[in-house]
């Protein structure tokens, strides 16, 4: 696991909106896994800048994202499929039939999630799997738990997850109480991963995927095992971290 230090935010995320641009300039039709939430935010401007600068062509791009909340239709504006179209995807010259999120209404899930995972690897599984982690470790919405759970499936959001993510909704009883995650077999398939985080609300956390034991109590510290897998993290994210 390689750590990148970032001054601040603006710097996190610069540095890895260049990893991913990198990828997609070295493999123009490359798999990309994607994340949502406010951290990959100023990522994904960084590459729609890049891209209306001529820099990047997203045309051949395929991509998955992580997670979606169960019970939320794509155009709910809460959705990770609406935010991923918002912050990405309307900006860019991506082919919308190469995006893919979980749907949210899908009915036979235990069916929908396998077909999810079927797809990746039928893709060639992620050139670059890129994640925030959640304050209590969670990576897409893998929360903590007694196992690691290997493939796409649903999964009961912890208070801390809904307490956390209630900010962008009205109240705390609109945020839904389950969502479909890729799990964490499917993320380590990926060839690259990169990880991003910001503020000291992730310290504990960044610090416990990269140094504490490999538990499915802190389900990023898998990442651990990835043979390349890149933190990039701004100071106050790497407060409780050895300085090198
Ligand atoms: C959500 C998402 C994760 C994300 C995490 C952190 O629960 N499912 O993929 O990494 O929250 O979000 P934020 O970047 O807003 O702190």
């Amino acid at each position: 696991m390689r750590i990148v230090r970032a001054k601040n935010y603006d710097d996190m995320s610069r540095k890895a909106a260049n990893i991913i641009a990198a990828q997609v300039t070295l493999k123009p039709d490359c798999v990309l896994g994607l994340a949502t939430g406010s951290t990959p935010i100023g990522t994904y401007k960084n590459l729609v800048a890049a891209y209306e600068a001529g820099d990047l062509d997203f045309s051949q791009v395929k991509t998955y994202n992580l997670d979606e909340y169960r019970g939320l239709p794509g155009d709910h504006d809460q959705s990770y499929r609406y935010f991923m179209n918002v912050n990405l995807f309307d900006h860019v010259n991506i082919d919308k039939a190469n995006t893919h999120v979980p749907d949210g209404l899908m009915e036979d899930y235990e069916a929908a999630c396998a077909a999810y995972d079927a797809a990746v690897a039928a893709a060639g599984h992620q050139d670059l799997q890129l994640l925030g982690i959640g304050n209590n470790g969670h990576i897409g919405f893998n929360e903590p738990c007694d196992s690691f759970i290997k493939g796409t499936h649903c999964v009961d959001l912890t208070e801390s997850t809904i307490q956390a993510n209630s900010r962008l909704f009205d109240s705390i009883d609109d945020v839904p109480r389950q969502a479909y995650t890729m799990g964490i077999g499917t993320i380590m398939a990926a060839k690259s991963v990169l990880v991003i985080a910001n503020g000291d609300a992730k310290a504990q956390a960044v610090h416990d995927m990269c140094f504490g034991p490999i538990v499915p109590s802190c389900p990023a510290s898998i990442l651990q095992l990835h043979p390349n897998c890149v933190v990039v993290a701004d100071e106050a994210a790497l407060a409780l971290c050895p300085a090198e």
